[in-house]
């Protein structure tokens, strides 16, 4: 510093200190002293973060905790304006849902299960009728079609984001289709155009099963506002979990609308006239109340979802365990796996539509076994860890009268003996996602 410059800041600084007696007033007690002694050894090991023994797979407390203050808020308005079925906090948490999820009505159900099943219901799915889904998807996809009299008819997924095949869905459309059930898996959309396209030509319609996909993108249109209904999960390990079940439809038509409004109600929306039959699958005030708060987190719990992905995938790669299956850029009909060399262990997951909200991060183990092996590996060092799915649609006992056999779907086969999910929640620490990680890596190089 130049001798002038310094001359100068003290001068100003001699101007700018208070004079003595005003110092006197400002300073109006002695300050204590700190005391200058070191730590304690005990002390500064407590001061230190404790190293990471356990990761579970999810802990839903850490989201909640971080807003207890809204959440008591919430019941205790509950509390006491005592209306617990329907009414204001139902109605607002449903226009809070429409905005976000760019749809024009949006209605609380009971659970995504029940949204799935009264989607169908104002859609006129019936016995004898059929309806196109995934082989790889959670049980309720498949469960609900069943439920409705339908005969659930399954297709294989595509080898890199695992969602469903277009390709494979046109293949299986004949006179009887009543509807398409896409799932958007794993919080990533299904390639959504093509199967439109298709539909569209039949007159068939997309039912998106968004469970995992709150907030997902296909294409810049948010996931439950591309197909004619869409509908989600508020189950506690979704990415804007509840305190219990509920779940949501949505749709940009008035008619189907109102028409879900009714089912969800006992088929009427005027006490004791019942147009048609219905059931209850309202979703509970209480649990509206709950879930408008974490709705207003939605994004920033899915930025933390996203930068955990990216520091798995990039310590992955640097550690040389693992590599995306990405190879052209965008999910398109040369959905393959020749970019990911034969050699690497694991396959990461691939981000082919244009906002994965990752519900789950999950790799693919290659060789035979390997999976249950890491899984037992990360088990042993306290990290939790699931395999979603390990038994596809098609060779569920429940669909033996379907007559698939082991074989029929090999994509979805391979998925369910390779799949593993690891923690990715959006509380995770650093800490905490390098653990999981060294325990992948030293499974995979123990000498390393
Ligand atoms: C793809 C998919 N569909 C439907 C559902 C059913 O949702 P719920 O558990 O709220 O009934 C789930 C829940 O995990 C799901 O993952």
């Amino acid at each position: 510093m130049k001798k002038t410059t310094k001359k100068a800041l003290k001068k100003a600084a001699k101007k700018a200190a208070p004079k003595k007696s005003l110092a006197k007033t400002v300073r109006a007690k002695k300050p204590v002293a700190r005391a200058k002694v070191a730590p304690k050894a005990s002390l500064r090991a407590s001061l230190k973060p404790a190293p990471v023994t356990a990761v579970p797979l999810l802990d839903p407390r850490r989201a909640n905790n971080a807003i207890e203050g809204k959440l008591k808020a919430a019941f205790d308005r509950c509390l006491k304006h005592g209306q617990f079925i329907n009414g204001p906090e139902v109605e607002a948490f449903e226009k809070q849902c429409a905005d976000y999820m760019g749809v024009e009505h949006a209605i609380g159900v009971s659970s995504g299960t029940d949204a799935l099943i009264v989607a169908m219901m104002a859609l006129d799915v019936k016995a004898g009728d059929e309806v196109i889904c995934p082989t790889y998807t959670f049980f309720a996809t498949a469960g609900s079609i069943w439920r409705t009299g339908a005969k659930p008819v399954f297709v294989d997924i595509k080898p890199r984001c695992m969602n469903v095949d277009p390709d494979l869905i046109a293949k299986e459309i004949t006179p009887r289709t009543k509807a398409i059930i896409p799932v958007h898996l794993f919080g990533q959309c299904a390639e959504m155009e093509p199967i439109l396209d298709v539909a569209r030509a039949k007159g068939i319609p997309v039912i998106e099963d968004c469970a995992q996909a709150i907030g997902a993108e296909y294409q810049g249109r948010r996931a439950g506002s591309i197909g004619t209904v869409g509908c989600f999960s508020f189950f506690p390990s979704k990415n804007v979990g509840g305190f219990g079940d509920g779940g949501l439809v949505t749709t940009k038509e008035g008619a189907l609308a109102q028409r879900i409004r009714a089912l969800r109600n006992h088929g009427g929306l005027q006490q004791y006239t019942h147009n048609e039959v219905g059931g209850n699958f309202r979703l509970d005030a209480l649990q509206a109340a709950l879930l408008a708060p974490k709705l207003e987190h939605a994004d920033q719990y899915t930025a933390a979802r996203q930068k955990n992905a990216q520091l798995y995938t990039d310590l992955f790669v640097q550690a040389g365990v693992g590599a995306p299956d990405q190879g052209e850029p965008a999910c398109s009909v040369h959905c393959h796996r020749a970019s990911v060399p034969q050699d690497m262990p694991m396959l990461l997951p691939a981000a082919c539509q244009s906002r994965h909200v990752y519900n789950q991060y999950v790799v693919r183990v290659r060789g035979q076994g390997q999976r249950d092996a890491l899984q037992a590996a990360l088990k042993a060092k306290n990290i939790g860890s699931a395999v979603y799915y390990p038994r596809p649609m098609h060779l569920q006992p429940c669909f033996a009268s379907l007559g698939f056999r082991e074989g029929d779907m090999p994509v979805s086969e391979a998925a369910a003996r390779e799949s593993l999910a690891l923690p990715i929640y959006s509380e995770l620490t650093e800490a905490e996602l390098r653990y999981v990680v060294e325990a992948v890596v030293s499974f995979f190089n123990p000498k390393a």
